[in-house]
């Protein structure tokens, strides 16, 4: 398929914006009314004791942030690793474990090489790709296609909100499935899920914000991210893509591991971007700010107007997003993640769609 920029200065920036309509395309793909449509060659949930996941790049932190779905939602036990540890580790599996694999291209070396050590293995081979005609759909028992479209630039955008759409779907099913959910619950879930390709275009009208703190953040050497709970993976995630297109050196730390190393790198010349929506751990999060900014570091906030109220008015920086179910909150925090890294790179003036170094497919070691 050939893509254009659709008038877009990059590929980048287009499919950051697409995100909307991309999502409620995925979600029409999946949902009849309040069923997910699955195929039934699909694993019974019911019948396994574990999920192992694997993956490369942004596709294992998507599987980072789905091991807190699998695990809060369907109550099902949940290993989580990068392709190159694990299958040079050659970890036990048992006839009782889903293997899953997350790759969007379908081709990454690792990933593929890890799919074929599971082979014979695991109950059942399953994978969430982009690409429904690539070797790693092709060698799993079964398929799921995540319909973010073609993706031309190199850091992820829509393909990791859509791996992550459809991990989410798959741990709702599986929470029904192991009867710790029931369809009233599931019902509510979808609601919420339905409403926010409308909460991404919100979140996409804060680009001037979050632009106009990326100028800053661009003069910085170093980033932190902070980020606890759902808005951990998500804070590795930031962090991977500013450092892929910006070349500044961004780290992603869970808040509450701010005191055992991070916290003695802070100084004013330090920004720490803190995603956190004014959930169960807010409090918990800003106690960790106040830490940074008693230090001289400059927070930016990405939060909801709760979060924003509640933090005080000793924060740099707030972008304010609408409040989602808990839930949810890793699709919608992806967005500022992903336009803070795009415009730190515009402000550097670096090769946005083509960042050094990197390829968008690693299908060598
Ligand atoms: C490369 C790309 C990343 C991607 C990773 C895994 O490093 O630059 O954006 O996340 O490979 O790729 P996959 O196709 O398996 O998701």
């Amino acid at each position: 398929t050939r893509v254009d920029k659709a008038g877009y200065k990059h590929f980048m920036a287009k499919e950051i914006a697409e995100q909307p309509t991309v999502l409620a395309d995925a979600l029409r793909a999946y949902l009849d009314g309040n069923t997910i449509v699955l195929p039934d060659t699909l694993p019974d949930f019911a019948k396994i004791d574990r999920l192992t996941m694997v993956a490369c790049g942004t596709a294992f932190y998507a599987c980072l942030t789905a091991k807190y779905w699998f695990e809060q939602l369907a109550q099902l036990p949940v290993e989580v690793d990068i392709a190159s540890e694990f299958r040079y580790r050659e970890p036990p599996i048992t006839a009782r474990t889903v293997a899953l694999f997350v790759s969007q291209s379908g081709e990454t070396a690792d990933t593929l090489a890890a799919l074929r050590y599971c082979k014979g293995k695991a109950d059942s081979i399953v994978s969430v790709v982009n690409v429904a005609e690539s070797s790693i759909a092709r060698e799993s028992d079964v398929a799921l296609p995540i319909h973010a479209g073609v993706e031309v630039g190199v850091a992820s955008t829509k393909a990791f909100t859509c791996q992550l759409n459809t991990l989410l779907l798959l741990a709702l099913h599986a929470a029904v499935q192991r009867g710790v959910m029931s369809h009233d619950e599931l019902a509510d879930k979808l609601g919420e899920l339905r409403a926010l390709p409308g909460l991404f275009n919100v979140a996409l009208d804060r680009d001037p914000t979050m632009a106009d703190a990326a100028h800053k953040i661009a003069e910085a050497r170093d980033v932190l991210f902070l980020g606890r709970g759902l808005m951990y993976p998500l804070a590795l995630e930031g962090a991977l893509k500013l450092k892929e297109i910006s070349y500044i050196h961004a780290e992603a730390y869970a808040s509450g591991e701010l005191k055992h190393g991070p916290i003695a790198l802070i100084d004013k010349n330090v920004p720490v971007i803190v995603m956190a929506p004014r959930d169960a751990l807010f409090e918990k999060t800003v106690s960790n700010m106040q830490e940074v900014m008693a230090r001289g570091g400059k927070v930016c906030l990405i939060t909801d107007a709760a979060g924003a109220e509640a933090a005080g008015a000793d924060v740099w920086r707030t972008v304010i997003l609408p409040a989602v179910d808990p839930i949810l909150s890793p699709l919608l925090y992806a967005l500022p993640a992903q336009l803070i890294a795009y415009h730190a790179a515009i402000a550097k003036g670096t090769d946005v769609d083509q960042p050094r170094n990197l390829a968008k497919s690693v299908t060598v070691e």
